[in-house]
């Protein structure tokens, strides 16, 4: 009986346990109204884990941010890769890429580690300094003058020129654009890029629920927008283009000979590079932006550190068509911007962070408390809880530019719970095995357009008084919440 309708009874030695009120379903739908609040209800209720049923699995969330680290250590009872092959197949509609599956033999994790961490960040950071300038600075574009001020949506243009100068950064441009002052050519270029991110932002609204198991075919306009950017990155097409990331070239290489995927399986694995490059950097940007405008004291601090920078490296803005450049050095030494970046992230982000136990083990919390979890749950840790946690962050609603600097303005590391100092307190980025391979990139990318909006523009949001946006928690789970409606801001060149 108990297995017909997937109801499981709690064995000795496990988690306490909640089947929820539906069959199957189990508690899934009052985690997805308000995921925060659901765990701190339970964690209130049941102590330092538990286990929920959602749509079928058996979830255990670890709530203590002490016991996140036996997590970490218990990486060889989980499989971290193959639910996240299985939901890249999913939703990007790619065949398997888990190479146990036997379609390819290349380990992408390894690929993505190799090219975009160390060294391989400078060309990366270079050429993003030199598209975001491209981008935001083409008279054509923007219309922005030094007279008049534009107006503009906030999150609109943080998405356009993000998206823009991270498309070029990753897949490179049609021809070397610096080079080449055509302006028929560069307009075609732009249409073209406007037009994948119209796709994309199709794409990307039905993205949870793909995640959650839907087909694609139900939505048929995001249907065609995701054959039309994934059709744009077949190697045909990339062939013909210059400046292409070690990334994708890599990606290309061991796509074409290591794997006997079909052309258009390969380039919808390039389009889940261009997700995970996107997706999180968009309302990232927007957040630190929107806080960095509405917070004078940020302002002032954010521009003080940027003009030192930019005069101790010897880069003058100039509005002649040279552009500045700051190298990976000069932007790791950029705290204030590190710290407005994070405390703008702690605040939206809402990531779930996943593994899947390979086999029946015992997970060992720092209470020394031992919980049995059996093969295929899913052990969950859901980092909102701390990044919104009063004790370990006070006020935690409110954004406070300098929560990340310490007393001499360095980088502070020291956050605590119930007395004793947190190793996990900030976690956008996810955990272990699984964080982000990209995640100095995109600190990087955020902190060059901050210092060049600050240096090129003045910039103001209209309506001083303007409310924060609600983040749109519809998207729980997957990473930076996106605002629920634009904020309009001006803009004009200083020159
Ligand atoms: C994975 C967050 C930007 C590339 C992830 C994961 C998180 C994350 C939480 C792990 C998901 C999991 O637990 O499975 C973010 C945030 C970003 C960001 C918050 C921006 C603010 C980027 C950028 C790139 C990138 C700019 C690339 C240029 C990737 C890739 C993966 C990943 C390739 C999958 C790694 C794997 O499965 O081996 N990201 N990310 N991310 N991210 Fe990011």
């Amino acid at each position: 009986f108990w297995l017909i309708v997937g109801i499981r009874r709690r064995h000795p030695g496990e988690p306490p346990l909640e089947n929820g009120l539906i069959p199957y379903l189990g508690c899934a739908l009052q985690f997805g109204a308000n995921p925060l609040e659901f765990l701190r209800s339970r964690q209130n209720k049941y102590g330092h884990i538990f286990t929920c049923k959602i749509a079928g699995k058996f979830v255990h969330f670890v709530t203590d941010p002490f016991s996140f680290n036996s997590v970490m250590r218990s990486g060889k009872h989980f499989d971290w890769q193959k639910f996240h092959y299985a939901t890249s197949a999913k939703a990007f509609g790619h065949s398997s890429i888990d190479p146990t599956d036997g379609k390819t033999t290349e380990n992408v994790h390894e690929t993505f580690m190799r090219t975009l961490q160390g060294d391989a960040l400078d060309p990366l950071i270079a050429s993003m300094m030199e598209n975001l300038q491209h981008t935001m600075l083409q008279p054509n574009t923007f219309k922005v003058t030094n007279k008049d001020w534009v107006t503009d949506g906030l999150y609109a243009f943080c998405y356009r020129v993000m998206f823009e100068s991270g498309y070029l950064t990753l897949f490179g441009n049609e021809f070397n654009s610096k080079e080449d002052p055509n302006i028929a050519r560069q307009e075609a270029q732009r249409a073209l890029i406007l037009n994948a991110l119209e796709n994309f932002k199709e794409f990307d609204k039905i993205f949870p629920a793909l995640v959650a198991g839907l087909p694609i075919h139900v939505f048929k306009t995001a249907h065609s927008a995701r054959e039309n950017l994934a059709k744009d990155l077949m190697h045909e097409n990339l062939r013909k283009r210059n400046n292409i990331s070690d990334l994708i070239t890599l990606r290309m290489f061991l796509n074409d000979t290591l794997s006997t995927l079909s052309d258009m399986d390969k380039a919808k694995t390039h389009l889940a590079v261009l997700w995970a490059s996107q997706a999180n950097t968009l309302p990232a940007t927007f957040w630190s932006v929107f806080h960095l405008l509405r917070c004078p004291r940020a302002m002032k601090a954010a521009s003080e550190e940027v003009h030192q920078v930019l005069e101790k490296a010897s880069q003058k803005i100039g509005f002649d068509g040279k552009y500045i450049f700051l190298n990976r050095q000069q932007l790791d030494e950029m705290p204030v911007l590190d710290s407005i970046i994070k405390e703008s992230m702690r605040l939206s982000s809402a990531s779930l962070n996943i593994r899947v136990a390979k086999e029946n083990f015992a997970l060992q919390l720092d209470n020394n408390e031992s919980y049995t979890i059996r093969k295929d749950d899913i052990v969950a840790l859901y980092p909102q809880t701390i990044h919104l946690d009063p004790e370990v962050y006070e006020d935690p609603l409110t954004f406070k530019y300098d929560r990340y600097l310490d007393e001499n303005l360095k980088p502070k590391t020291n956050f605590y719970l119930k007395g004793r100092k947190l190793k996990y307190y900030y976690l956008p980025f996810g955990s272990g095995k699984t964080k982000c391979p990209g995640r100095q990139f995109a600190v990087h990318e955020i902190k060059q357009l901050l210092t060049l909006l600050i240096s090129y523009f003045d910039i103001e949001i209209i309506d001083k008084n303007t409310k924060i946006p609600p983040l749109d928690q519809s998207r729980a789970g997957l990473g930076i919440l996106q605002p629920t409606h634009d904020v309009d801001f001006r803009y004009k060149l200083k020159a």
